[in-house]
């Protein structure tokens, strides 16, 4: 069924595993994700950035096709249809309005009032209509979309705490050295800041760029209240890569079904590999 991501992140904080947020390209990505989760029996994030909404013709049509695809393929597992880096209050509401269960607010870039402000807005709304808001401090680096980064900011504790209990969010992102797109080299979370921010807010985390990082460091972000993990890049990268080895090997080949099927093979792989490492499989 389509839910909130309430229960689920709660749940995967209590027993010490996250849910993976994965994020849509187009109806390849969504089938693999959704088969994927299924198969594993897991709980899943569906997420979508402004900018891949747009390249799917708006938040109704993608509603739409997660509902068809859900329909289609019997899906059973709990889902949720996330607003990925909402930049306002109407683009949070707009998503809302056409049947996303979550969101996040992006308001990380302005001061610290006006992030308060705007994120307390958006979860007046969103609570009103059962939908769970993920709000973000600092600055997650790279670029990912219209979200471009020049500096890793990273979040404030105290912030953190304050931000929590002024909007009533459900999750929060604090960017801790994460970054969108491939790392150059070894990430550098900063764990000592996560484990505080996970106690004083109580809230279950989420941890942004999860292209990359190594399993040691997912399993020490997870001890540290991390429940929500998102990925993007991987996929993409899997995906690209087949189709790339489809079309070298056969110059002939021109119906899309012959290297998008496979690319969506890649993907669904490549989810089943991050559910298991996020130890989601088994728990829905
Ligand atoms: O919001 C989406 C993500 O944080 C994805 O990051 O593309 O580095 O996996 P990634
Ligand atoms: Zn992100």
């Amino acid at each position: 069924p389509l839910v909130s991501m309430k229960d689920m992140l709660i749940q995967a904080k209590e027993n010490s595993y996250a849910v993976g947020q994965f994020n849509l390209n187009n109806l390849e990505f969504t089938q693999a994700i959704l088969q994927a989760a299924e198969e594993e029996k897991s709980p899943v994030i569906l997420g979508v950035s402004e900018g891949a909404a747009r390249y799917m013709s708006g938040f109704k049509t993608v509603v739409k096709m997660v509902e068809g695809l859900m329909e289609d393929l019997n899906i059973t597992v709990p889902v949720a249809i996330h607003l990925d880096h909402g930049s306002s209050y109407d683009k949070c509401k707009e998503a809302i309005d056409a049947g996303f269960t979550s969101v996040m607010i992006d308001a990380s870039h302005g001061p610290f009032e006006e992030n308060i402000e705007i994120t307390s807005k958006v979860v007046e709304y969103a609570h009103s209509k059962g939908v769970s808001v993920e709000a973000e401090l600092g600055t997650v680096g790279g670029q990912e979309d219209d979200v471009v980064a020049d500096g890793v900011i990273y979040a404030d504790p105290k912030e953190c705490q304050e931000l929590v209990e002024r909007t009533g969010i459900d999750t929060l992102a604090p960017a801790l050295g994460s970054v969108h797109g491939p790392y150059k080299g070894e990430p550098n979370l900063g764990f000592k800041e996560m484990e505080e921010i996970g106690a004083a807010t109580g809230v279950p985390l989420v941890l942004h760029g999860g292209t990359g990082i190594p399993t040691k460091d997912i399993q020490k972000a997870i001890s540290y209240g991390t429940a929500k993990i998102n990925v993007n890049t991987e996929n993409q990268i899997a995906s690209a890569k087949k189709v790339r080895e489809v079309l070298a090997a056969d110059s002939e080949v021109y119906d899309p079904r012959k290297y998008m099927g496979p690319a969506r093979e890649a993907i669904k792989a490549t989810v089943i590999g991050k559910m298991r490492e996020f130890g989601s499989s088994n728990q829905a």
